[in-house]
């Protein structure tokens, strides 16, 4: 029987932000990776691993038997949190889904915001529209990481029921910023960020609404505030 489990700097990064301690809820578990790794090493007592389809989840009882936690993972076969009853669950992680299924997830059970469970996210597209959508319906992010794989960039977010300061639209593309933050990969996250923003308007404008198209004045606006954030950035490591 295996012993330990060694995650990829994303999953790595998702478990670093785990309350040691929670029964916890992993949503689009898959391989079932991240709460057998959990087990291994100690950290959550037990937990419960959700999949949408059959595939994934049948991978996840692989895995907990080849590394003998099944006693201490419930599997269940449901559409987000729908099959997890309130009182199950310490703390959900949601990883490698799109922003935007995400906060479907979420708006569909409520009971997580009234439980004020801590939440950790890892959405693959969309972060914009997720920490809108956090932020606006009553949710506050308390803390968000980097973690790189190859050339990719990952976002992890842990976030709990609160009051949340607006986010500027910049922000939302890169989360917030704050003097002696530990964020390494920072720099090279504005940078991608910046990137992507600029090839969206270049594209824009050749198409043949050109500036004129919906949504290519406020992309400006992101593009503008993410330069002055990477001009903060770099005069606090300064
Ligand atoms: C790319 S895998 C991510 C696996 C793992 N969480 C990770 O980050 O490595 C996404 C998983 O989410 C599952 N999934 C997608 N939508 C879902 C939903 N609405 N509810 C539950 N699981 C879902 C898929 O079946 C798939 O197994």
């Amino acid at each position: 029987m295996e012993r330990r489990l060694e995650l990829t700097p994303r999953l790595r990064a998702v478990a670093s932000l785990v309350p040691r301690g929670a029964r916890l809820a992993d949503v689009g578990t898959d391989h079932a990776y991240l709460p057998v790794s959990l087990l291994l090493e100690g950290r959550i007592p037990g937990a419960i691993a959700a999949d949408l389809r059959p595939g994934p989840l049948d991978r996840a009882r692989d895995t907990a038997r080849i590394y003998g936690c099944t006693d201490r993972i419930s599997f269940r076969l449901c559409d987000g949190l729908t099959g997890i009853r309130p009182g199950e669950a310490d703390a959900v992680s949601i990883a490698g889904m799109g922003g935007e299924t995400i906060a479907a997830i979420l708006s569909a059970a409520e009971w997580v915001k009234e439980k004020r469970l801590p939440l950790i996210l890892q959405p693959m597209t969309a972060q914009p529209e997720l920490r809108r959508w956090l932020t606006r319906n009553g949710y506050a992010i308390l803390e968000e990481k980097l973690a790189q794989e190859g050339e990719l960039i990952y976002v992890i977010l842990s976030a709990r029921a609160g009051e949340s300061a607006p986010m500027g639209s910049a922000e939302e593309w890169a989360g917030r910023q704050f003097p002696g933050m530990d964020a390494p990969l920072r720099g090279a996250y504005l940078d991608h960020l910046l990137r992507k923003a600029g090839r969206a308007l270049e594209g824009m404008a050749r198409s043949r609404m050109g500036r004129e198209l919906p949504g290519y004045h406020e992309l400006e606006q992101v593009y503008e505030g993410l330069l002055e954030m990477k001009k903060e950035w770099e005069q606090w490591l300064r």
